[in-house]
């Protein structure tokens, strides 16, 4: 099986709750599969660019003009996005470890979604045929952690809306939450206890997937 981990959080592990929870399931992961193929990228060691119009022109112009020829700067412009693409289509298993920030996914998380998630790189696209995926990802498993206490389908939640909606339009609709909330003195006026809490529970559901739904994935 192999297993694309994807990590968005500056933080060191002792400090993050969401790379506390990667642990957790890489841990469990590692131990039930230890022939799982895992590439592990840190989005702070290897920055996406921001989507560019030479990217844009690169990946979107072709769908339509079959006489379209690209120039250098758009050729070079989609060498992040390719690398990323290879490694997003040899996976079966997507792993996302992000923070909550401002009620959405991480800047650094969105760049590398618009950059990955091109035409031609991990789906296909026509009039005809519509999106025709090009990778075999399976599922997504998205390690969270939050400030609040909130959860999937509440109104601030414009995170796991992103994740759904993105990996959705190129095929994938299982998306595995593991969500550890109130992780913020300022935001959960609610004690210490109930913060620990979140977390333990949290790990328990991370290892549960990678136990009972990742492991036979591939049998
Ligand atoms: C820039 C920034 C924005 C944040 N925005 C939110 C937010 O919108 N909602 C929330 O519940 N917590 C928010 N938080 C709190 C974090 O989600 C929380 O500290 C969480 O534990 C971060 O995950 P980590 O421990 O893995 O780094 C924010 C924190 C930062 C630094």
């Amino acid at each position: 099986m192999n297993v694309l981990h994807i990590c968005a959080n500056p933080k060191p592990t002792e400090e993050s709750v969401s790379k506390q929870l990667a642990a957790a399931f890489f841990g469990k992961l590692i131990e039930l599969r230890p022939d799982v193929d895992l590439v592990n990228t840190d989005l702070y060691d290897e920055k996406p660019p921001f989507y560019s119009y030479e990217l844009y022109k690169r990946t979107w112009y072709p769908v339509l003009d079959e006489t379209y020829t690209p120039g250098k700067a758009e050729e070079m412009a989609m060498n992040y996005a390719a690398k990323q693409a290879e490694a997003f289509n040899e996976a079966d298993v997507l792993v996302l470890t992000m923070p909550m920030w401002n009620y959405s996914v991480p800047a650094i998380m969105k760049a590398w979604i618009d950059q990955v998630l091109s035409p031609g790189l991990t789906f296909s696209v026509s009039v005809e045929e519509g999106v025709k995926p090009l990778h075999k990802i399976k599922s997504v498993v998205l390690l969270v952690a939050s400030g609040a206490v909130y959860k999937e389908d509440d109104e601030r939640d414009a995170l796991s809306r992103q994740i759904r909606g993105a990996f959705g339009f190129v095929g994938i609709d299982d998306i595995e939450i593991v969500w550890a909330d109130g992780q913020n003195k300022i935001f959960n006026m609610d004690s210490d206890q109930r913060k620990e809490m979140a977390v333990e529970a949290a790990i328990e559901t991370a290892e549960d997937i990678a136990e009972l739904e990742l492991t036979p994935v591939t049998e």
